[in-house]
């Protein structure tokens, strides 16, 4: 067994070395302020992470048609995402700014749940400008801006959806205890993991299955359940992160999840 080191002296990164845990999914409280909307560079990309956004983007928009739901293609061309080249983060803020009143603030990792819950109260959504390497292309279980972007993003062009995530970093910074657990799982279970009953029969909005090539094939097949949207179910609802979901939740309307959400922190007295 390798020798411990005097433990007391390192940082967040090297303790988690030392447990074998990936640092990148430790989340840091951000120490300085990070650079929003207009303040945001467009990063030096080298082509091969062009390439990297090109392969995602095109393998997994294929599985998107009658899988993904409305509101999310439609944001998705709102945004003008085209595989061609990576978004620029200050372009997509400026969409967002015209149509529901939210930014992007460019964040280098995984961040605190109090920063991360401040930003959405703001109306700002913290995003990483970086693309996984070629070795994790199928996999990674760190954010990147695959994740953020192509996973998140186009839903924050629905006025009902960026309403309730605004609602959401203002319940989640009230909430303490059992409550900011509750809420955690709540977020798990419709931003990640969320299905919606479109007209058209059942489809995805959860930015962790779109943005997943084993998710998108797995949650609308018969190996999972799908139980209706309830606040009081989805916040006692156990969940397993590290491997495809046996159970999700569809809501039928993003007025529906704005709704529930706000009469469930009400009665909770968290908003
Ligand atoms: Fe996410």
């Amino acid at each position: 067994m390798k020798e411990k080191k005097e433990n007391q002296n390192l940082s967040a990164y090297e303790r988690a070395a030392e447990q074998e845990i990936d640092p990148r999914c430790i989340p840091q409280r951000l120490t300085e302020t990070v650079p929003e909307h207009d303040e945001i560079v467009y990063p030096d990309y080298p082509q091969s992470d062009h390439e990297s956004w090109k392969y995602l983007y095109d393998r997994q928009m294929k599985f998107l048609p009658g899988r993904a739901c409305e509101e999310y293609l439609e944001g998705a061309d709102k945004l003008n995402l085209s595989p061609d080249r990576i978004p620029h983060l200050k372009e997509l803020s400026h969409i967002f700014n015209s149509i529901t009143d939210w930014k992007i603030a460019r964040v280098p990792g995984l961040i605190h749940e109090q920063n991360f819950f401040e930003m959405l109260r703001r109306k700002v959504f913290p995003s990483t400008d970086y693309i996984r390497g070629k070795e994790e292309l199928d996999y990674t279980p760190a954010p990147d801006l695959f994740h953020d972007i192509f996973g998140h993003m186009p839903l924050l062009t629905n006025i009902n959806f960026a309403s309730f995530y605004q609602m959401f970093g203002e319940a989640a910074l009230n909430a303490e205890g059992e409550n900011r657990t509750k809420l955690e799982t709540f977020h798990w279970f419709t931003v990640e993991f969320g299905l919606i009953k479109n007209p058209e029969g059942m489809r995805i909005y959860g930015a962790g299955i779109l943005s997943s090539l084993g998710e998108v094939q797995n949650a609308l097949s018969d190996n999972v359940k799908v139980l209706d949207f309830d606040p009081e179910k989805i916040v006692v609802q156990e969940y397993d992160v590290w491997h495809l979901q046996p159970i999700l939740f569809a809501i039928e309307s993003f007025k529906q999840l704005e709704q529930g959400f706000k009469d469930w922190t009400k009665k909770n007295g968290i908003l």
